[in-house]
Formats: C-alpha cells, structure tokens, sequence
C-alpha cells in the first residue's frame, strides 16, 4: 500500500496523484483521495472534504475525477494506493474512510499496516451507534478519532501549572483525537489524517510502517516512500515509531477564518511529539534516492531497467568495499564486531520470497567461505518453530524493503533469544535496519519493479562479502580471500555482458511461451538460483513453474516431463557439471525442451541443450550473481509475450508488511 498526503500552498490534486503513481508499485487494487477546501460563503464549516475512490489502477482514480476536479481544488489532501489486507477489493473498502463528528464535520484517514484490535473497537464503537461502511481496520482508526475528537475540548491545551506560557506550544483537537486513538490502537500503522475543522491541518503517524516527511518550499509532502516526495524535496524527517507529527500550511498570507481560528497549528508549521506528548525536534535528513532512479528513463518498464543496470549497480554495492589493493573487504556497518563474528557458534539467514532465496544462497556461502554452520530459514516459519537460536547466533534478515512483516517479527523473536541481529537490507532508513544490531545495506537504488531482480544480486553480493569478511577472521586465507575479491571486482564487467543476451534470450522464450508448466533445475550454489528463476517467472507471467535441485527431478517430477515441456537448466561448470548433464540428458530423452545457462567456452552443452544463455566463468560461491541475470531477463520477456503487466503483477504487492 501507499499513503501520499500534502499540506501547502499549491493545489494538491496533482502532488497526490503524481504521489500515488509512484507508489503504485506499492500496491495497486484501488486508490482514493480526500481533498479539503476553505468553506466558500454560505458553505457550512469552516472546510469542505470531497472524496473519490475507484477500484482498479490510480488511473482509474484519475479518470473518474477528471470531470469534476473543480471540487477538489484544496490545498491540503490524502491520498493512498491499497493492496488488500483486511476486506475484498471494492469502492467501499478503497481509502480514504470518513468519521464524521458530532458536529458534523468530516475526518478522512488514510492508513498502511493491520489493526489487530479492529474488531472489538468496531464493536465499542457500534454499541455507540456508530454505523460502518466499509470492512477495513481503517474505518475503525477513522471512526474512533471521530469519537475522541468528540470528547476532546475545543481549542489548544494549556500550560500546566508553573509553566511559562512563552514557547509553549499548543496541541490541536485533531492532533489529541488522533493520539487518543491510536493509544487504543494494537498492530502496524502508518497513518495520515485530515479533518474540516482546520482545511490547512494535517496530522500524521507511525508505529511499525513506514513515513516520511518532505519539507518543500510550498508545503510538506507526506508519504510511505521516498519515491513519492523526491520530485519535489529531498529534506525530509523520517518518523520514527509512535512519532506523531502536525503540519500546517496554507495559500502564501492567508487569512481566511479557518485559519486565524487554528493559530496554534500556524504557530508551528512541523510540530513533532510522541504518542505520549512528549515534545520532539524534528531531525531534518536527505532523501537518499535520486529522481532518475525512480524514473523508467526510456525503458519500457521498470523491471528491465532494473536489470539492465545491474552492472551499475553492483559497481555501487562494492565500492569501497571490495578492496583488492589491501586484500580485505570493508564493511563499516560490521566494524567492532570482530569478535563476536570469530566465535559465532551458527548463521541464521532470514527472508521471505526473493530475500529467502538469497538467503539460501549465503547458507552455502557461510559454510563454504567462513565454515560457520549456517541455515537459511523463512522468517515466518522461524517464530513459529522454537528455533535452536541463543547467544553465539547471528541472524542475518535478508530484505528489499526493510519492512517485511514476517521478517521483522522473527528479528524480535531472535534478539530476545540473544542472538546478535545484522542487517542486510536496501532501503535506508526503514525498519530493519533500526531493529538489527548492525548491517549492511545493498546500496542498489531504490527497486520500483515488483519482481526483485537488483536487489536480489545486491543481497547476494553482500551475504558473499559478510561471508568473506567472517571468513577472513576465522579461517579463509589470504591468498584464496585475493582471488574472491580478484573475481568480484569484474563481477559487474560479466553482468554487463550477460543482459547483452537480452534479445536471444526473448528469441528462446518465444520457442516455448506458449507452455503452462516448467521446471528450473540447478546443484549446489545454483540450486537457489534456480528457484529464484521460477519465483521470477511465476509472479510476472503467471506460468506455473517449480525450481528445485537437480537430482531431485529423478524422485518424482520427471513424471510431468513430456513432449515440449520447457526446463530450464543452471548448468555452470564445477564439481557437478557432469550431473547436471547426466540430468539434462534425462529430460532430453523424454521429449523436454531444455534452456540451458551454461559458461562461455562450454561446448559440450550445445550438442544436449535446445537453446543456450551464456555467462563468463567464475569460482563456484560467485556463480550465482551472473547466472540469475538470464533468469531474470528470461522472465521478463515471458511476462512481456504473454502481455502482461510486469511492473504490476496481479495481487503482488512489492512490501508486505502484514504476517
Ligand atoms: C514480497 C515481494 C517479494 C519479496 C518479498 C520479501 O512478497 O513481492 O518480491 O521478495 O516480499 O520482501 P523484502 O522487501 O523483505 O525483500
């Protein structure tokens, strides 16, 4: 899901809209916006809301607001892209939700994350008479601040006895209703909230999702995501849990009553304290995202643009890091923890979806590379599994966003268990990284295609550098540390001349578009791989695919081979090139069509592969970051045949910030 809100001097229509096309990578089965306007004379109140929502893209949203954009000519507004959580994707359940006052003024909420007490609030609340139109968690955050707006007095607090009415600074009734609710409130939140009472006020916080505001010359832009505020600022203050922050602005001079009447949300534009009203200085930082970044800069879509710059964006991740002059990897989010990485007892690597697989890659990374027992698990099955985790473990969450639900709730779980908690995560700044002791970001830029493809080479380039850097303190030598970081140097050069295969990849795919079933089979380092191919594949061109290792075939699946059947093989050379073949001539017999990623120079595997995609050979534990490239792009043209939506795959969301 995505929240864009703005409060300012300019229209905010199109800051909205604009907010909530960059976020649709977020989470797209309906969007909504709720403007607010001054009153014009004779109009009741001192605001005005209009509302739409639509089912379908923000373009949708977009199209049905067209005709009437007179009525959302406010300058202060919430808007959000849903990805369905609690309720089925319909008008009634898109956001914004409305409470509406005793006095009969309208508050509009927008909300990212899950309410775990919705329904019995639901019912306190309908015991009071309070109706619901909707089946969300949402309508209940807008509801109950309705209720305690009611219960709040008009007006700003006062000094408490004994302090100086100089520089005291007022809290608003919107800003108390919305704290007095989110107090009763359990679960995930990121919130942004609009109220009639005040057309230039807007109230906005967060415990467990992610917010950030942008501070612009014209006002503030609110959203989950950097993406959506670049455009405008790149000096933002990114809320921290159960921060709760007001922000005022309207037309240059403005004078209208509202206005005037609400002096205390004027007297202090960017007003942060905490749920408990604790005063806070807003830490004003930069926005670590470049407006190109989140641009499709002349490609058609995201995704191959992602892939197609891996080469720089690998180049970014090792910067600095790989140092092949000293012999060393440098890691400075790892520093003063030597030892604690000498004696570790075990790894455990953490992740959902792509993350897990790049997780299952550093399983054999650690092992081989650092001789730490190491396991990759899925996050959501770690919590639950009373895991042999303790003092000596050090857990690696392994993640895109830094947000991921299941993934922040087993870190909490491993920490109490006393494991050490490192990081290795893209997105600066998120939830991740401030629960882990330490870790490494990927630095691959931001990822906007919901089939991670960057960040997942990113992840794996830096579980091998953790792995290198464990390893060279405890039992790697140095001269085979020299040929690792010899061989990452020019990992970026081999990407680079991988996506050059882009068109004879699509000319392969074109072969076998058509099938409905396939199989990605690999050994060893590859064998993750090969189940990152099939994830790749299935989310973007809804092909069923399965990716498992390559002996594994023999014990059942082989019985799905027959005539046409495309499997695609990760067949790089080393200690089970031969058993890859031996596998390859299985399916071949049986009437398979067989993709192979085979190294340059491997001739042998022309005579039993229908269509070969070619990588530059390197040791073993590095294989893996070049031979998921032809995966990736293999996907990708697959998704593109059967022409679907590849940015946008059905019911994806790109963060998943519900267990
Ligand atoms: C979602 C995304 C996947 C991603 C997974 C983990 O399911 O659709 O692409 O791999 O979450 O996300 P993370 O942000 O933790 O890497």
């Amino acid at each position: 899901c995505g929240i864009v809100a703005y409060v300012g001097s300019k229209p905010c229509l199109p800051v909205l809209l604009e907010g909530l096309k960059r976020l649709e990578y977020r989470g797209y089965d309906s969007a909504g916006v709720a403007v607010l306007r001054p009153a014009h004379a004779g109009e009741a109140g001192p605001g005005v809301t209009t509302t739409a929502r639509e089912v379908g893209r923000v373009m949708n949203l977009e199209n049905a607001i067209a005709p009437r954009t007179a009525g959302f000519a406010g300058t202060t507004g919430i808007a959000h892209t849903r990805w369905a959580t609690h309720g089925k994707v319909t008008r009634a359940n898109a956001h914004p939700h409305a409470g509406v006052t005793a006095e009969g003024l309208t508050l509009s909420v927008v909300h990212n994350g899950t309410i775990e007490n919705y329904a019995s609030l639901r019912t306190l609340l309908q015991n009071k008479g309070v109706t619901f139109a909707s089946e969300t968690d949402t309508e209940v955050i807008a509801k109950l601040i309705a209720d305690r707006y009611d219960a709040e007095p008009e007006g700003g607090d006062q000094p408490s006895p004994g302090e100086s009415l100089s520089g005291f600074i007022p809290s608003t009734r919107l800003e108390r209703a919305t704290k007095a609710a989110l107090r009763r409130v359990t679960g995930a939140y990121a919130v942004a909230v609009v109220c009639d009472a005040n057309p230039h006020e807007l109230v906005a916080a967060r415990k467990g999702s992610p917010l950030i505001v942008g501070i612009a010359d014209n006002g503030f832009v609110v959203a989950s995501d950097g993406a959506a505020i670049v455009s405008h600022t790149t000096a933002a203050v990114t809320l921290a849990d159960y921060q709760v922050v007001r922000l005022a602005a309207g037309p240059a001079g403005s004078t209208d009553a509202a206005g005037e009447r609400h002096a205390a949300a004027w007297a202090d534009p960017l007003h942060t304290t905490t749920l408990d009203d604790e005063l806070l200085t807003a830490e004003v930082g930069e926005l670590e995202m470049q407006l190109e970044e989140i641009e499709l800069g002349g490609y058609p879509h995201y995704m191959i643009k992602e892939i197609m710059g891996q080469p720089e964006s690998l180049r970014t991740c090792f910067r600095g890091r790989v140092d092949t002059r000293d012999g060393r990897v440098v890691l400075g989010g790892l520093t003063g923890l030597s030892r604690e990485l000498v004696r570790a007892k075990r790894v455990a690597l953490i992740g959902q979806g792509t993350a897990f697989h790049a997780g299952l890659i550093g399983e054999y990374l650690f092992e081989d590379l650092a001789k730490i027992p190491a396991r990759a698990h899925y996050a959501s099955e770690l919590r639950y599994r009373n895991p042999i985790i303790e003092e000596g473990t050090v857990v690696v969450a392994v993640s895109q966003s830094g947000e991921t639900a299941d993934t922040l709730a087993a870190i909490a779980e491993a920490k109490d268990r006393g494991a050490l908690a490192l990081g290795a995560v893209n997105v600066v700044g998120s939830s991740i990284p401030r629960e882990t002791d330490a870790g490494v970001y990927l630095r691959v830029g931001p990822e906007i295609g919901v089939a991670s493809t960057k960040a997942f080479v990113g992840q794996v380039a830096v579980l091998t550098m953790m792995a290198l850097y464990m390893g060279k303190r405890r039992y790697l030598s140095q001269a085979d540390l020299d040929g690792y970081l010899a061989e990452l140097e020019r990992i970026p050069d081999h990407v680079a001349e991988i996506v050059q295969q882009s068109d004879h990849i699509k000319e392969a795919v074109e072969d076998v578009v058509t099938r409905d079933n396939w199989l990605f089979l690999g050994r060893g380092y590859n064998y993750p791989v090969a189940l990152e191919g099939a994830l790749k594949l299935k989310e973007i061109s809804y092909i069923h695919a399965e990716g498992m290792p390559a002996a594994e075939m023999k014990h059942g699946p082989i019985a799905l081979i027959d005539e046409g059947m495309p499997v695609v093989f990760v067949a790089t050379g080393g200690s089970q090139y031969s058993k890859v073949i031996s596998n390859i001539e299985e399916v071949k017999a049986r009437g398979g069509r067989v993709l192979a990623v085979a190294d340059e120079g491997d001739t042998q595997i022309d005579r039993y592969a229908d269509h070969v995609f070619r990588v530059p050979p390197v040791s073993e534990p590095l294989q893996p970051l070049l031979t998921v490239v032809p995966l990736q792009l293999l996907a990708y043209h697959a998704a593109v045949l059967r022409g679907h939506d590849v940015d946008k795959p059905r019911n994806l969301a790109k963060s998943v910030t519900v267990e």
